[in-house]
Order: structure tokens, then sequence, then C-alpha cells
């Protein structure tokens, strides 16, 4: 699967366009952290891209999210690394699901809330903008609990235990990751 039939994968079955807006910041949090790690930029974006294409089908039955989307990622014979990584990312949410193993299933599962977060502390900018959002800035709200409340910050920290990255240095990398496509997520 490359990048465009991943897309159109996504599209066919995601219509809401803030979720759009999800999966196209953990995309390119994904690429970021590859490159970062050394590993496959095109094949750790395109998980993070179709990670939760099934997530408006399943909404009124969440037990079907993630696994929805690993059948048919299964049918298009998809990478089984982009597989495992997005079966991973339901750890703790969805029953079946297993526990994240490689470096590139554990990005995953701690960079899916970061965005939130991210996207969170941009809207209360002034102007709203992604550009205007600072690490430093992430890091206050970070502690501030009643913020963004939903974010699981226990999943995002796992970045430390798992993939050996400072917390202040793993929102730096999805930051300015988010930033490059600030654009596309209209912020
Ligand atoms: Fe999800
Ligand atoms: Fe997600």
């Amino acid at each position: 699967m490359d990048r465009h039939q991943a897309w159109l994968l996504l599209n066919s079955h995601m219509k809401n366009q803030n979720l759009l807006r999800h999966c196209l910041a953990v995309e390119a949090v994904m690429r970021g952290l590859a490159k970062l790690f050394g590993e496959d930029e095109d094949s750790w974006g395109i998980a993070g891209l179709v990670h939760d294409a099934d997530y408006e089908l399943t909404k009124d039955d969440p037990s079907n999210h993630v696994v929805t989307v690993v059948s048919w990622l299964r049918e298009k014979g998809v990478d089984e690394k982009i597989i495992h990584a997005v079966f991973a990312h339901g750890w703790k949410f969805v029953d079946g699901c297993p526990q994240p193993q490689s470096t590139m299933e554990w990005s995953l599962y701690c960079c899916d809330e970061l965005t939130g977060l991210i996207v969170a502390v941009a809207l209360v900018r002034p102007d709203k903008k992604l550009s205007s959002v600072t690490a430093e800035s992430v890091m206050r709200k970070w502690k501030t609990t009643s913020f963004a409340a939903g974010v699981d910050r226990s999943q995002i920290e796992l970045c430390q235990e798992k993939l050996g990255i400072k917390l202040e240095d793993f929102i730096g990398v999805a930051l300015k990751s988010m930033q490059f496509i600030s654009k596309d997520l209209g912020l």
C-alpha cells in the first residue's frame, strides 16, 4: 500500500474533517519519529494515516474499532509491520488488541493522544496557530490536568520508558512535524 492508496482507503470510510485532520497529524508525527529513529518514514506514515480509518464507522460500537481496520488492511495484503502497529494502538481500549512491542508500535501508541493535546494548545493561542505553539507551552498545559482533561497523559508519557526519549523532546518532534503540515490541519 502506498500513501495514495492509504489516503483513498481513509477517505472512503471517513468524512468528518476533524477526524481526517487527526489522522493527518498522526501521520506527520509518525514520519517525524521514523526520521528520528532512522526508520522507514513511508510505512510509519501510512500506519499513522490509516490507524483510525474505521473510527467513524465503529463509533457506535467501539469494540469494533481497530479490529475492523485491521481486517481491511489484511484483505489488501498490507505489510504486517503496518498492520501490527495499527492493531496495537488499541491496546487497553479494545479487547483483543495486543500490547505494542516495537519502536514503531510504541511510537503510534504514544503519539496518538499527543496530537490532540497539541491541537488544544494551538486553539487557545490568540491566533489559533500551530506556529505560535512551543514545546514549553505544551509542557505548561501538560501540568494543568484540567486542560484538555480527556487527553490521557500517561499514554503519552510512556515514550520515556518505551522509546527512551524525554517527554519534552517527544513533544518537540511531534509539534515540529505538525507545524510542517499546519495548512492541512487548518491551524
Ligand atoms: Fe484509535
Ligand atoms: Fe487516533
